[in-house]
């Protein structure tokens, strides 16, 4: 039998003192060959684990969501902590302007919130973020995502049970729709029915309390507006979505038995606003010595809106939560009828945008330069005016904000936030 070494290194007869040293010198290379192969073997696991941790590392960066502590977040953020009829909301666009404030409101008096916002940069994310903080620091969790992504839903009811939501999330301006369509779509459109798909699937299915816009409105010229008035001549693709929206919801709420409540919002306003809005960018510019762009329509007609103050707009979000009725439909079926409301939240004054400015310069302590400029037809209708019977029927909502004493808590916050010396005003 040969031995061990002669099977791995055939004998070569007389050359025993050779084949010695070419054992030794072959041993030699196995060991350097076998020493290679660990090197090469340990060199391509750790390139593969470091392969897996970057790959962990990037879902841990990109995504913001997910992981033990972001569901004790969540989880704490929805409970309830008053006794009787608590709810426990989903507020989608929290971070935007009615979306903090209508957080704080619930979270104030008890009930559960939880919002989501993804931040986008159609105005200074920075206001965003210090809105966030804000509710932050009032033990509001914000959710860092997308409404159209189904997957985040999906968890976030898997590990709260939402009674309500509030969805504020959308694309807004009118004018921006010439620029950026797509977004419109995206969150009006494909986000809204991701949210709706959710909540229909749910179960308990929550109730919806959601915000349409006066804008379905468009050419109406019948004042002032009711909700049974027509809306099927938008002026802008962002009133198209909206009017869309409320279709849309309707179908859920006749197939699914979604409980559905529209808000048709008039120009709301106020400390926190939005950038984008006129009263918000023309204080800016008059601070900055700018001047501003007043719009006038044909004959020089000058342009109203039913400026409503965040404060009662608030309160009417809130009193259409708490009168929402509850779905019926439970594993994606329906079980019975179930509310589908609309109501105008508005502040049935309407007021001229001169008057505005006038009402600013007045606060600012600083004169405007105008620009007056006809109106282009690109999406802005020359007047709105609420007609609010129903919202004070139905939960008694009643504004108690004029636009002079609203601008005046405006003019407050925006010399405060953007570190104005108020003594010099
Ligand atoms: C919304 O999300 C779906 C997947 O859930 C995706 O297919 C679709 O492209 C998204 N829509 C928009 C407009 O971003
Ligand atoms: C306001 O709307 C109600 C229905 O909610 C209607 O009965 C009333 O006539 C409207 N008022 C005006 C002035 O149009």
């Amino acid at each position: 039998m040969p031995s061990l070494e002669e099977e791995l290194f055939p004998s070569t007869p007389g050359k025993f003192k050779d084949r010695n040293r070419h054992f030794h010198r072959c041993f030699a290379s196995t060991s350097t060959m076998f020493l290679w192969a660990l090197f090469l073997i340990a060199l391509t696991a750790s390139y593969l684990c470091f392969q897996s941790f970057m790959d962990s590392g990037n879902r841990y960066f990109t995504s913001t969501w997910g992981g033990h502590h972001w569901e004790r977040n969540v989880i704490n953020s929805a409970q309830i902590r008053r006794s009787h009829g608590g709810m426990s909301v989903l507020v989608t666009g929290a971070a935007g302007f009615v979306g903090s404030h209508v957080s704080l409101a619930l979270k104030k008096r008890g009930d559960g919130v939880v919002g989501i916002d993804n931040f986008n940069n159609y105005y200074d994310p920075s206001l965003k973020k210090a809105r966030k903080n804000l509710l932050t620091q009032n033990s509001i969790f914000i959710v860092d995502g997308d409404i159209n992504d189904s997957k985040l839903l999906v968890k976030l009811f898997d590990i709260a049970r939402f009674t309500h939501v509030m969805h504020l999330a959308a694309q807004a301006g009118v004018r921006y729709a010439m620029e950026n369509p797509g977004s419109y779509i995206h969150s009006n459109i494909a986000g809204l029915v991701s949210l709706l798909e959710v909540c229909k699937n749910s179960n308990p299915q929550p109730a919806i309390v959601w915000a349409s816009s006066s804008s379905v409105y468009g050419l109406n010229e019948k004042v002032p507006f009711s909700e049974s008035d027509r809306t099927d001549q938008p002026a802008s693709l962002y009133a198209a979505t909206k009017k869309a929206g409320e279709e849309i919801t309707h179908t859920y709420n006749h197939i699914y038995g979604l409980s559905i409540t529209g808000l048709r919002f008039f120009t709301v306003y106020g400390p926190w606003g939005r950038p984008d809005m006129a009263y918000f960018s023309f204080t800016r510019n008059i601070l900055q010595g700018k001047p501003i762009t007043v719009y006038r329509g044909k004959n020089r007609v000058d342009l109203a809106r039913d400026f409503t103050y965040i404060d009662d707009v608030v309160k009417g979000c809130i009193g259409s939560l708490d009168t929402s009725g509850k779905s019926t439909g439970s594993g994606g079926k329906k079980r019975g009828p179930a509310p589908y409301r609309i109501f105008n939240l508005g502040n049935t004054s309407p007021v001229t945008v001169p008057m505005m400015v006038a009402m600013l310069e007045k606060h600012l302590k600083v004169k405007a330069k105008k620009n007056f400029v006809v109106m282009p037809g690109n999406g802005d209708v020359p007047f709105t005016h609420a007609n609010i019977s129903s919202a004070r029927k139905e939960f008694g909502y009643k504004p108690t904000t004029d636009l002079q004493t609203g601008l005046k808590k405006f003019v407050k916050w925006y010399l405060s936030y953007y570190g104005y010396d108020q003594g010099k005003l």
